[in-house]
């Protein structure tokens, strides 16, 4: 597995491959890596990728002031190992520096899907993630590039980005990876106490209710069920950021619930922004 820090080194080395008419996938990650992101890994080499390259980049421009940039769990060691064991055949480790000019102006700006939901939350965020992603396509030249589920929204604007910018990389979404209690898997995980996780599984069983109603009964009433669901998320102990019912594509809020539409919850859990979806 090579192991690459500098840019310039991933993209000469990305080219050769490309060159010698090796199928690349990109699966971009900010490390501290879970069953989540392996399956991303996992679904790169079912689809035929001869290269998979794993970036590991806690990206600084995507956090806003107050956020976790400075504590985002890091494990450089048990990351290359991981990645290693999964059958990625490169890792790109970049600094902040070797990323990002001092004078560094240029950045991406999606104008419409991101203005609800986390984009609404936190100004910037996604003008720092299409920024680094587009560089990372840049960089590692991929053919297509695996994002998971859990960032509904990110995946919706990254798709976005390609069909509005022309990028010629394929986007491939892997579904949420769930711990056996229903916690969606994340990072940030790693930041609930004892205490904070029993609460934290009111979220994917709200989803769970939702999803089994949306069956059985077709469409339902948003508003009450919205209504219902921030009750008892509140009831379990959390902060509800918020709770949405959106159309897939254009995440534009949804009156009445039927299949194919997400509904998507953020909420505080002690002092951890937690966030969860699913399509109904
Ligand atoms: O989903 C993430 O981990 C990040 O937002 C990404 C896509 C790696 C960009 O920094």
């Amino acid at each position: 597995m090579k192991v690459f820090t500098e840019p310039a080194q991933l993209q000469k080395w990305a080219e050769g491959r490309r060159k010698a008419g090796k199928k690349i996938a990109l699966v971009p990650t900010m490390g501290y890596l879970h069953e989540g992101h392996l399956s991303l890994i996992a679904a790169a080499k079912r689809k035929g990728a001869d290269e998979i390259v794993v970036s590991i980049f806690v990206n600084p421009i995507q956090f806003g002031p107050k956020e976790d940039y400075a504590r985002y769990p890091r494990d450089e060691k048990a990351d290359l190992a991981k990645c290693r064991a999964s059958g990625a055949t490169a890792v790109f480790f970049p600094t902040p520096d070797n990323m990002y000019a001092k004078n560094h102006s240029v950045f991406i700006d999606e104008k419409q899907l991101g203005r609800t939901l986390c984009g609404a939350r936190r100004p910037g965020h996604f003008r720092g993630v299409c920024t680094v992603v587009a560089k990372l396509f840049n960089l590692a030249k991929p053919h297509f590039a695996v994002f998971g589920q859990k960032d509904f929204q990110q995946q919706a604007i990254i798709r976005r980005m390609v069909r509005d910018l022309n990028f010629d990389v394929k986007i491939v979404v892997v579904p949420i990876v769930r711990e056996p209690s229903g916690l969606a898997m994340s990072s940030r995980n790693t930041y609930l106490s004892a205490e904070d996780r029993p609460k934290a599984l009111a979220l994917s069983r709200a989803l769970d209710e939702l999803k089994r109603d949306v069956r059985r009964e077709e469409e339902l009433d948003w508003a009450p069920r919205r209504t219902q669901i921030v009750r008892g998320l509140r009831e379990s102990g959390l902060n509800v950021d918020y709770v949405e019912a959106v159309d897939a594509e254009t995440l534009s809020p949804v009156e009445t619930l039927v299949r194919g539409n997400v509904v998507l919850l953020a909420v505080y859990c002690g002092g951890t922004r937690l966030i969860d979806n699913a399509v109904m």
